[in-house]
């Protein structure tokens, strides 16, 4: 599994990561037992990843803490805590206090199993949060640091409502953080204007998560979400086959399917560092991993991703 540095941190990584979250939470949304789920853990561990990515609110950070018990210093912990009161609105305004924040980062700690975490977010940060994250919650993260509970400071975006990337586009004006995880797929690729430029430019670690999910790798998803924008009048209709859209994707030369073309897309876009792949399927996260492992995309078919659905910020591919 090739290696990156994650910007700034200095951090060696993978660049395929392991995503604990998204639709389904190492399979923990489809039923799957706890050892189930660590035996997908270990299966990328194994395979040569040492980014993990998880949550409070996935439910998966003891699941984690399993897998890891015994290669802790082999792998990079990211997780994160939302910024309201948990059980209110996300999109809300009824925030945690820098104290109670802290105090909730102790549990991240205990369910993880670890004395530190090396990347630490405010998690799903709507733009108009930002303000009260930035001048109440950002302090709670330096004195993590300061206690050496955490390494270095992230913040993740809302992408399903936040499609344009507004919270992170004012949050890079700042110097607060080291790491940044935005949505970006071949139907939403507009965080490489807005975010990936202003991420290289300031040396920041950056995660991209919505390489796949529910458009990318459902066929009936991806024709109602390709309707959706021809219908909008945001792509042409006309360069693509109406009943299947995206088998252009799949033909010989280009890829083996369509997921596979939608995690080599991410893995090869400028200033992108680690690529997430969400999955509880040993057998989808080894699939994931080999196209995460292959070449860019032809020029060609880059050049028609991009006359296609280069200008769509509005979907998020969910
Ligand atoms: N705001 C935030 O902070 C935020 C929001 C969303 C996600 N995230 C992070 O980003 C990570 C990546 O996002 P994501 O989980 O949505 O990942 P993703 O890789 O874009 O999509 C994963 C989804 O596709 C399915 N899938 C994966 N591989 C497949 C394959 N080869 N064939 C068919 N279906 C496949 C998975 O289900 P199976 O289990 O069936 O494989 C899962 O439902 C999350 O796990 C989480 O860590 C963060």
């Amino acid at each position: 599994m090739e290696r990156t540095t994650l910007g700034r941190t200095g951090l060696s990584v993978s660049v395929a990561g392991l995503g604990c979250g998204g639709h389904s939470r190492l399979g923990q949304s489809h039923g799957h037992s706890t050892q189930q789920s660590v035996a997908v853990v270990r299966a990328a561990i194994d395979a040569g990843v040492n980014f993990i990515d998880t949550a409070a609110a996935y439910g998966t950070e003891g699941i984690v803490g399993q897998a890891i018990r015994d290669c802790r210093d082999q792998v990079v912990i990211s997780s994160k805590l939302g910024v309201v009161k948990p059980g209110t609105n996300h999109l809300g305004q009824d925030f945690l206090s820098a104290a109670e924040f802290v105090q909730l980062a102790e549990q991240n700690l205990r369910r993880l199993g670890t004395d530190r975490i090396d990347i630490f977010h405010l998690h799903g940060v709507a733009h108009s949060q930002y303000a009260y994250c930035e001048r109440e919650l950002v302090p709670a993260l330096h004195k993590l640091r300061e206690q050496g509970k955490i390494r270095f400071l992230g913040l993740t975006e809302r992408f399903v409502q936040d499609t344009d990337h507004r919270m992170l586009r004012q949050a890079l004006q700042d110097d607060h953080w080291d790491v940044v995880m935005t949505g970006f797929n071949l139907l939403n690729p507009s965080a490489r204007y807005s975010v990936l430029k202003q991420t290289q430019k300031k040396n920041i670690g950056t995660l991209i998560m919505f390489a796949v999910r529910r458009a990318l790798s459902q066929p009936d998803a991806a024709i109602a979400v390709v309707q959706d924008l021809v219908a909008n009048g945001m792509v042409r209709g006309d360069l693509m086959d109406p009943e299947n859209p995206l088998g252009f994707l799949s033909e010989p030369g280009v890829a083996d399917s369509i997921v596979e073309a939608a995690y080599r897309f991410c893995r090869h876009e400028p200033g992108t560092h680690v690529v997430l792949t969400g999955t509880g399927s040993t057998e989808h996260l080894a699939e994931n991993l080999a196209a995460i492992g292959k070449p860019k995309l032809p020029e060609a078919t880059l050049m028609l991703l991009q006359n296609l659905f280069g200008q769509v910020d509005s979907i998020s591919g969910n």
